[in-house]
């Protein structure tokens, strides 16, 4: 498969893994493709690394993008929904994307979608499990959290943290919004929720408009074709 626009079917959510430190050594020539506006916000970051790390991101979803809309990675402009959601001009771009990164890892899903949101946790060890789980889940999923033995509870945590970050995603709302009953939001909805275990050592789920489509992971660089 040559993933891009002519393999991107209406029933396709294309999902792109990457990772950090091996795109790390190309951040000065991936900054070139960012917007100016993408370059001041990497410089306001306090921490050079984290504004290096959305360099990485950033350039990453442009070159991503560039594969399904055959235009230069620099030449993509992006919108921005009312919490931040990077989004694609509907009227130039009929497709849809979403970005999450933890630790080394940063996953981007695609798809013809209108709905799309993805969300992704490294398995760090918590302090305060069941404190976490009370305070950001929904009561029904910190009880079952709970209910487990302790070398599964961490695990259900964080499926259960994507699956509510993952849905918050996408709708635009972010974490400005309140935990929800997913499966009850999904279902009135018409969405479908996937949880993504393809990574060891993370967990993740992904959140796509109607039931009917199915997940295909590539990962970048592509065989070394990555367009940049
Ligand atoms: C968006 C948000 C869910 C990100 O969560 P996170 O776990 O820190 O980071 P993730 O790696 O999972 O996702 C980050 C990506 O999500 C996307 N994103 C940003 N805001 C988003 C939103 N509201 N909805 C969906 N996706 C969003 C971006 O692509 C971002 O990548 P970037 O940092 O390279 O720009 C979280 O920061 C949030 O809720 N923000 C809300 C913003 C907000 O409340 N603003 C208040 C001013 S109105």
């Amino acid at each position: 498969m040559n993933p891009g626009a002519d393999s991107l079917g209406p029933e396709d959510v294309h999902l792109w893994r990457a990772h950090v430190h091996e795109l790390a050594p190309s951040a000065a020539q991936i900054r070139s493709t960012l917007s100016p506006d993408e370059r001041d916000r990497a410089d306001r970051y306090r921490l050079s690394k984290d504004g290096e790390a959305f360099v990485i991101r950033r350039g990453l979803l442009r070159a991503i993008l560039s594969r399904y809309l055959d235009r230069d990675a620099g030449a993509i402009r992006f919108t921005y929904g009312p919490f931040g959601k990077p989004l694609l001009d509907p009227d130039e771009d009929a497709l849809s994307f979403s970005l999450a990164h933890s630790q080394d890892l940063i996953v981007c899903a695609v798809s013809r979608r209108a709905a799309l949101g993805i969300d992704i946790e490294f398995l760090r060890p918590l302090p305060d499990l069941d404190g976490l789980a009370a305070r950001f889940l929904v009561r029904q999923d910190a009880d079952s959290v709970r209910a487990l033995p302790m070398p599964r509870r961490l695990a259900a945590f964080y499926t259960r943290w994507t699956r509510q970050e993952a849905y918050l995603k996408a709708t635009g709302a972010g974490l400005t919004a309140a935990p929800a009953a997913i499966d009850a939001a999904l279902d009135a909805a018409g969405w479908k929720l996937e949880t993504l275990l393809a990574v060891p050592d993370y967990v993740g789920a992904l959140v796509a408009e109607g039931v009917d489509w199915g997940v295909s992971w590539l990962d970048w660089p592509l065989n070394g074709s990555a367009r940049g």
